[in-house]
């Protein structure tokens, strides 16, 4: 089938780079007039700006830099302007995945390629937004995930690329132009060498088996309503040994609904031996700790930049989300507890700890004592 490719963008991209590597996202609000005119002018000054900033970290020079940007280089938004589009553009489609939400591997115009989840997928809308959010909290607790962009896929680009099409009920539609989810895509697009499943012997042979335990506390956490899902690469095909990567956060917080019903097996792996060497608390640090050490601001900028129509809008249900998982991070344990003593029985290794061997063999007066 033929392949259309999207003409160059390097505005956007140069933008993109630029915005990501400016601290604490403490900018200028910037606007374009028109098609980036503006861009054009305040860029290099930006570049000044975040240079000063890293420069001078800590130092008085870096609070001007700052007030600068917020009081000073921060025009007011006119009639005639527009919000710069801070994200990435689809140039080429190369193929269909396999999977609930019909995602599609999509070329960015800096020439990376990018999973995208479209807004109109069969799942549900949110699961761009919770794929986001899951996401980012995963990176931050230390996990191994795909980073994730909104990517903007043009009219243009779906007109021109038959296979971009969502299929639901034996009808076909096309899929949604606009600012779509975009997972970074891991291994290559070609040769083979990543795979969603791995037997028994070869999954015990993961090289960062023990992040399965760690991304526990992530599903925990958000409730992962669909069982952990990873992909496992390798980096030639004489490797023997494959690195998992966590991939698909569409059903944290319950999917499309927001809520948080808790299941003891509800996230968990399906292969249990991924467990196998998990004895005790530490197996789930260094992620444990973070999550529950996260602080209010830390979990909303996991949130920023968010378009508000993967989420419908719905601000304030957005807020209660991360007002929830705030509160959540004090129950993370007590999660984990109860998947470990379910009948599943998913850490028969697990040791208890010396100090709770003791507090059970003392008499009741003891314990009061000890208490
Ligand atoms: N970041 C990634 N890098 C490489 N491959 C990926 C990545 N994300 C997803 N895939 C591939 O795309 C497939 C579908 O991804 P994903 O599970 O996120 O979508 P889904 O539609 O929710 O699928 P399902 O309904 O089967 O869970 C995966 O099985 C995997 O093979
Ligand atoms: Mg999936």
């Amino acid at each position: 089938m033929k392949q259309y490719t999207q003409p160059f963008r390097p505005f956007v991209i140069h933008w993109e780079r630029l915005k990501a590597d400016l601290p604490n996202r403490r900018v200028p609000q910037i606007r374009n007039l028109g098609r980036g005119a503006r861009n054009e002018y305040l860029a290099p000054w930006v570049a000044v700006c975040h240079a000063l900033h890293t420069r001078f970290a800590g130092s008085p020079i870096q609070f001007f830099v700052v007030c600068y940007s917020f009081f000073v280089g921060s025009p007011k938004l006119r009639k005639t302007e527009v919000r710069v589009t801070v994200c990435i553009s689809a140039v080429q489609h190369l193929r269909r995945l396999r999977g609930g939400s019909q995602s599609h591997l999509l070329r960015a115009s800096e020439g990376v390629s990018y999973v995208t989840k479209f807004q109109n997928n069969p799942q549900h809308i949110r699961v761009l937004a919770n794929e986001m959010l899951a996401s980012r909290l995963g990176l931050a607790l230390g996990l191994p995930m795909p980073h994730v962009e909104v990517i903007e896929v043009s009219d243009w680009l779906i007109a021109h690329t038959p296979d971009l099409r969502i299929q639901l009920a034996g009808m076909e539609m096309p899929c949604q132009s606009g600012k779509q989810l975009a997972s970074l895509f891991i291994g290559s697009e070609s040769s083979g060498l990543t795979l969603d499943y791995l037997p028994r012997e070869l999954l015990k042979g993961v090289r960062n088996l023990g992040d399965f335990a760690r991304v526990l506390v992530l599903d925990k956490w958000t409730c992962n309503a669909d069982g952990r899902q990873a992909i496992f690469s390798r980096k030639t095909p004489r490797s023997r040994r494959y690195d998992a990567t966590f991939i698909d956060q569409g059903y944290c917080f319950n999917a499309g609904e927001w809520t948080f019903p808790d299941s003891p097996l509800r996230g968990a792996y399906a292969n249990s031996c991924v467990y196998e060497s998990v004895m005790g608390w530490e197996a789930f640090e260094p992620a444990l700790s973070r999550a529950e050490e996260m602080d209010a601001v830390a979990i909303w900028q996991c949130a920023a930049g968010i378009p508000e129509e993967w989420y419908e809008g719905d601000r304030t249900g957005l807020e209660r989300l991360l007002k929830t998982l705030y509160d959540r991070r004090g129950i993370i344990r007590k999660l984990i507890s109860e998947l470990r003593e379910s009948t599943r029985n998913p850490f028969p290794n697990w040791r208890t700890s010396p100090t709770s061997v003791d507090l059970s063999a003392v008499t009741q007066d003891e314990a009061v004592e000890i208490r």
